[in-house]
């Protein structure tokens, strides 16, 4: 099964912080294999726009040398090389001053759809959205793009919320949580709402609990400052895990449309009962030698900051009235998995006797890596006599399922870079919803604070704090493994 490709209209893309690490990690070799992949109108370009003195020519080298980097494959076929950075271009532009504005001006094309990339902190916002009202650069096809974090709690995030809304229309602001543009995360509304199959199971009478699981094997080197800042609290659960939950949960949105979807996101997000204290456990990795703990690495031995957060929450409203949630994501654990676990609840009534113990159902959304779906279903133990029972995997990757061309789906740049393009705002964070998820985590990070919580360490290379596992069990219950 080949996928198609639908070429979009053309464009002009100005990335602000263009030298910077995420732009050129992430978001130019994304538009790099999109324009490989014949998607880009060849009138198109793509305006890098720094505080550097750099020529066109110097920034077209930086672009070769990250697309060597991180798009390698593509990046050894000279042609396509040589097309893309042609439509490279570059400006030294600072947003604190009018210096580089009118030259930037001189570059776009009023007959384009017009987008501005903000890959810069979020404190450049506001004098960048200035800047572009001030020298005309807005059009009715304008869109600006910004990164998280978006805010460091609700307070920020309401203050950025107006900055952008003095200057722009909510229907040209692209909030990014890459979490949204990964394929089995897009997945997870087509297994919900494309199949009969889940969805009448789907609510707390079927559903014993879910478990959403982030587990990473990187740390946190060379972001120290930005992290200590933040800690998993603020960097994933505010924003991805939380994404996850709201996709999991939500109600069927009358069509897959922006608003449709954001509203019901946003009814699961205030939905959510605050979390007590005794249902939330925080770690911070330790280390050894060579492995270095979570205070080495920042510089601060009495650094408080988590590195791991696992919790338990509710949804209040009528599907999921005693269905518990659980959420974990941490740094430097034992594999990279992220993995949602829909844990049915045991059949009301065994006919084969207390010795064929008890089963139950367990739905296996794997979103990264080996993307796929596995569903547990119990069936007869083979060659024994009388019922014994077992437990086997139904089991789906989506690139052996859908043919070796699937093998290597479009990242979640690719996708939400386009969709910008296609003015697509349904995998974009709307501003109610950014605000509503930092209402919910404040008051967690404020008892914190006020308890002068401590996080509990964890090896480095474990499944984290022995406490998370205690969560668990004082409910009767018990995560999953954290499987590569
Ligand atoms: C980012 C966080 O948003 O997501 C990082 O700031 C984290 O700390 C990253 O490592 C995880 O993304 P992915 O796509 O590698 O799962």
């Amino acid at each position: 099964m080949v996928s198609r490709v639908i070429p979009v209209d053309p464009f002009d893309l100005v990335i602000f912080g263009g030298t910077g690490d995420l732009a050129q990690r992430k978001i130019v070799p994304a538009l790099f294999r999109r324009y490989c992949a014949g998607q880009w109108p060849h009138n198109s370009k793509i305006i890098g726009a720094a505080r550097g003195e750099l020529s066109v020519e110097g920034f077209r080298n930086i672009v070769a040398d990250s697309l060597h980097q991180h798009a390698p494959m593509r990046a050894r076929d000279a042609d396509a090389m040589a097309g893309f950075l042609q439509r490279v271009d570059y400006v030294p532009l600072d947003a604190l001053s009018d210096e580089g504005w009118a030259q930037l001006a001189g570059k776009l094309s009023d007959d384009r759809i017009r987008a501005f990339y903000f890959s810069v902190g979020p404190s450049l916002f506001g004098p960048l959205a200035e800047q572009i009202r001030a020298h005309d650069l807005a059009l009715p096809q304008t869109r600006v793009v910004v990164e998280k974090p978006f805010g460091h709690d609700l307070a920020s995030a309401r203050a950025l919320n107006a900055t952008l809304a003095a200057h722009f229309d909510e229907g040209q602001i692209y909030r990014i949580d890459h979490y949204l543009g990964k394929e089995t995360v897009q997945n997870l509304m087509a297994v919900r709402f494309g199949n009969m199959l889940f969805e009448p199971l789907w609510n707390s009478q079927y559903v014993d609990h879910i478990q959403i699981t982030v587990a990473e094997t990187v740390g946190i080197d060379g972001r120290e400052e930005y992290y200590e800042r933040a800690g998993a609290m603020r960097d994933m659960m505010q924003n991805h895990l939380m994404q996850l939950l709201c996709l999991i949960a939500m109600e069927p949105p009358a069509k897959f449309d922006p608003d449709a979807v954001r509203d019901e996101k946003l009814k699961v997000i205030r939905a959510l009962d605050p979390v007590e204290p005794h249902h939330i456990v925080r770690g911070q990795f330790a280390g050894e030698g060579e492995s270095r703990g979570y205070r080495e690495v920042v510089g601060n031995p009495r650094s408080t900051t988590e590195s791991y957060v696992a919790l338990r929450t509710h949804i209040s409203n009528w599907r999921w009235a005693g269905t518990p949630f659980y959420l974990r994501t941490g740094k430097h654990l034992v594999a990279r998995s992220s993995v949602i676990n829909v844990m049915f609840k045991d059949a009301p009534h065994s006919i084969f006797g207390e010795e064929a113990g008890r089963h139950a159902n367990v739905l296996s959304i794997r979103l990264q890596p080996n993307e796929g779906i596995t569903l547990k279903v119990t069936i007869k133990e083979p060659g024994q006599g009388g019922m014994r029972l077992v437990d086997v995997p139904l089991d789906m990757s989506f690139a052996k399922a859908l043919g070796p061309e699937n093998q290597d789906p479009p990242d979640a740049y690719e996708r939400l870079v386009m969709d910008v393009i296609r003015g697509n705002q349904t995998l974009f964070m709307r501003g109610d919803e950014v605000e509503a998820a930092w209402a919910w985590t404040d008051p967690i990070i404020a008892g914190w604070q006020a308890r002068g919580d401590v996080p509990k360490p964890y090896d480095t290379g474990s499944t984290g704090p022995g406490d998370a596992e205690l969560l668990m069990k004082r409910d009767g219950r018990r995560w999953q493994g954290i499987n590569p």
